[in-house]
């Protein structure tokens, strides 16, 4: 299916995409993050790209993630920084994409705002805690990601728990081996809990970062036998999925974070969204070949 949609126009694959992105411009994710707060719900904003191989894009991308922190000042957003540390450069070099995600780690400090690394596929896995380890050493606004596909995950959390982590939970959406990743649904859900428990407990911060409502109402009957407290948690979900359950959770009077990418490399970041949603791509393939 991945192939299919790499082998259609851009210009197509864009329509069935745009629901799950700001726009390409940041005034367009500014705009769309104050429709977000007016609701009460809090952003993460993402400049879209991954995968950086030269220095000179490793450094404008962490220009323009700089221009975020910015735009979150000067408009008085609810929201913080989500990166991708593969964009900071760390397929290049581990030095400087510390230093590139250092100097965002720094500003965010300065402002009261926080960055949140995410996590890329399992080579990367690694390095990505490694990085926010050192970062962590220094400053206290910066937070990783873990994904519960991962059958490392638990022992990373055991680790990461020593240091007092701001954690965000996913299920994980990159493909990875069997050897290391769980594949079974209930699997992963199961790893899943698991692992929100051991932060919780550690009286560490989640954001629980799913769509799934077993897991929703799993985490909602956890915090609740475990007491914890609001300010331990909120939940998270992407632009444009399950908006329904999203308005739900805040009504509740849960904090909840969408995630707002934007900008002009928006390919690969929708690829993986499209395959999340087997609805959308049958709708993709019935119009490409004109099927009613
Ligand atoms: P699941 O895939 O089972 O989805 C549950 C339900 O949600 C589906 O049945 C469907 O109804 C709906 N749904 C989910 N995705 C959809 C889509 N694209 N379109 C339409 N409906 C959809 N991953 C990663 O590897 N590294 C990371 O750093 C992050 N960061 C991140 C941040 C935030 C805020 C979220 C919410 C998710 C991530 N992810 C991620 C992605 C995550 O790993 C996972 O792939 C997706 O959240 C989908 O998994 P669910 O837990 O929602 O379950």
């Amino acid at each position: 299916m991945i192939a299919v949609i790499r082998m259609m126009p851009k210009s197509l694959v864009w329509i069935f995409s745009k629901r799950y992105i700001a726009g390409k411009t940041l005034q367009e994710a500014v705009d769309y993050v104050k429709t977000l707060n007016a609701k009460g719900i809090y952003a993460t904003i993402d400049v879209l790209g991954e995968s950086v191989t030269n220095k000179e894009e490793a450094v404008a991308a962490k220009d323009e993630a700089l221009s975020v922190l910015d735009a979150i000042v000067q408009n008085n957003l609810m929201a913080n920084l989500s990166i991708k540390p593969t964009q900071m450069g760390l397929s290049i070099d581990e030095e400087f994409a510390y230093a590139n995600v250092l100097e965002l780690v720094e500003k965010a400090k300065k402002i009261n705002n926080f960055v949140r690394i995410d996590m890329e596929d399992s080579p990367y896995t690694e390095k990505t805690i490694r990085l926010f380890t050192r970062l962590h050493e220094k400053y206290d606004c910066v937070g990783i990601v873990l994904q519960a596909y991962l059958k490392r995950t638990l022992n990373d959390v055991k680790e990461l728990n020593k240091l007092g982590t701001n954690y965000r939970l996913c299920k994980g959406i990159y493909v990875e081996p069997a050897s290391i990743a769980y594949k079974d649904k209930q699997e992963i859900r199961d790893n899943y809990l698991n692992a929100l428990e051991l932060m919780f407990k550690n009286n560490n911060y989640v954001g629980i970062a799913t769509h799934d409502e077993y897991l929703i109402n799993a985490a909602i009957k956890m915090i609740k036998e475990l007491n914890v407290p609001k300010d331990k948690y909120e939940f998270q979900m992407l632009l444009g999925v399950r908006e329904d359950l999203r308005d739900k959770i805040n009504s509740n009077g849960n904090k909840i974070r969408i995630y707002v990418p934007f900008g002009k490399d928006w390919f690969a970041y929708s690829t993986r969204r499209l395959k999340e949603n087997p609805e959308m791509l049958k709708s993709i393939i019935k119009n490409i070949f004109g099927i009613k």
